[in-house]
């Protein structure tokens, strides 16, 4: 982000309550994730050091250090959701994409190349009665079953 886009964010939170938070998540909306560079630079102008910055946007599930893609689809990888096969559920998703990495320490993020789809789980969106779950843009699925993920990846424009 431009030095002059972060300054007309900055400028629109003048009192320090949730001023950071405020101007973090503006600066997610608008890059889809948090750029290191103007991390570095929110450091500066609001005078926090770079660690506390780190630790509250590595903290906030809603924001990201990674560029986001188009799409963002979050897998619930909550007790209820893994018991009724959401591993496959991430399977058959990174299948169709062609990503690969691994969930194994609770921690997935995967953007495919074109920048169209970003994958990534999360803990429980209180759906579990609809287990295995995941969001799509917000859009909630339940039921999921790893034949479904190719008729919900078209809806976004996913091609074969
Ligand atoms: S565990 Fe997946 S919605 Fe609750």
């Amino acid at each position: 982000m431009d030095e002059r886009t972060l300054d007309e964010i900055i400028g629109r939170y003048p009192y320090p309550s949730g001023r950071t938070l405020g101007i973090l998540r503006e600066v997610q909306i608008k890059e889809k994730h948090i750029p290191m560079d103007t991390l570095k630079l929110v450091s500066e102008k609001l005078d926090t050091p770079l660690s506390d910055l780190f630790s509250l946007v590595t903290f906030y599930s809603f924001f990201s250090l990674k560029p986001v893609g188009e799409h963002l689809i979050t897998v619930c990888m909550g007790t209820p959701c893994h018991v009724k096969g959401a591993e496959k559920i991430l399977q058959s998703i990174q299948e169709h994409l062609g990503l690969s990495g691994d969930s194994s320490d609770g921690k997935y993020l995967e953007t495919t190349p074109d920048n169209k789809f970003t994958v990534e789980i999360a803990r429980c969106f209180g759906a579990c009665s609809m287990a295995p779950v995941l969001h799509v843009d917000g859009d909630l699925y339940g039921y999921v079953t790893p034949e479904k993920i190719p008729e919900i990846l078209t809806r976004y424009g996913w091609k074969r």
